[in-house]
């Protein structure tokens, strides 16, 4: 028997997205993306603006079907969402009249799942939010509603957790915050992370793996590995040199993409 452990805990197999556009046209946004992803491991996908990297998390988390190719978690095909793979956006979407307690509680609560306070409190105290639990949205900073958006998946205790540019909104050190407190929620837990981020420095500080999509349709360009143990310095001379390197492979993946524009243009007029 295969133990479960020894499946990947996501399979992307071939996986293309096309989208039709309002000419009729077929709009490609993702070609040919093969990758697995062990239990436990921190994946970050890096790429520029509108190569496809919220598309790609949308069919991770069921919103959305891949044109072709197939897409697995633990070993079953991925037919629609489900609370195990828990998706946070760049923006909280919390419930403005609910309170930060009842936003948490929501994911069980609509399930007709009991909520007990304490858990919820629970929670709340993990992302540092438990003085907080009767507030209103609109008494959050940007990063403690990004706090509450976090507890508020962790309490369906996902197995996949799916992140969106989730700091993107916050400043500089809020975001630094966040990151460690990130690094805090998935470390030593069975948490397999899918990350999309635009800051070179929040993929080194915080992944197992980064991958590198090249411009719309976006492909996998490189893979970068980082190994450097944690906590991760970002000032060190080997943080600072996988930086240099991930820049590089960044570069090289948008100068792919113009190439590959340029040759389909020249294969179109030829
Ligand atoms: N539902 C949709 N219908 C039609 N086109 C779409 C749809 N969703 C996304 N697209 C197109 O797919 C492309 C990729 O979009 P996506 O949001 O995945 O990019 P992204 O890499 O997340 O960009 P960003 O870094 O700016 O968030 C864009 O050109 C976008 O217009
Ligand atoms: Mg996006």
């Amino acid at each position: 028997m295969v133990k479960e452990k020894e499946i990947p805990a996501v399979v992307l197999k071939e996986v293309s997205k096309a989208f039709q556009q309002r000419n009729g046209r077929l709009l490609p946004v993702l070609t040919d993306v093969n990758l697995q992803i062990a239990h436990g491991e921190f994946v970050t996908l890096l790429g520029p603006s509108g190569c496809g990297k919220s598309t790609l998390l949308r069919l991770l988390a069921g919103l959305d079907t891949p044109t072709a190719g197939e897409i697995s978690v633990f070993g079953s095909p991925v037919r629609g969402p489900h609370p195990e793979r828990g998706l946070v956006f760049q923006d909280p979407t919390l419930f403005p009249w609910l309170t930060v307690s009842q936003n948490v509680a929501l994911g069980p609560t609509a399930r007709g799942l009991g909520v007990r306070r304490e858990e919820v409190l629970q929670f709340l105290e993990r992302v540092g939010l438990a003085d907080f639990a009767s507030a209103f949205p609109h008494q959050l900073s940007g990063g403690m509603a990004q706090r509450a958006a976090l507890a508020r998946v962790l309490i369906n205790h996902p197995r996949v957790l799916l992140l969106d540019e989730p700091f993107g909104a916050l400043d500089a050190f809020t975001r630094m915050d966040m990151q460690n407190l990130l690094r805090s929620l998935v470390a030593g837990e069975e948490i397999t992370t899918v990350l999309v981020t635009h800051d070179v420095d929040e993929a080194l500080f915080l992944s197992d793996r980064i991958v590198v999509l090249t411009p719309r349709p976006g492909r996998i360009r490189a893979i970068m590995p980082v190994s450097l143990p944690h906590p991760r310095d970002r000032s060190a001379p080997a943080f600072l040199k996988l930086r240099g390197e991930l820049l590089r492979l960044f570069a090289q993946a948008q100068e792919a993409g113009r190439e590959g524009k340029a040759g389909r243009l020249t294969n179109a007029a030829g």
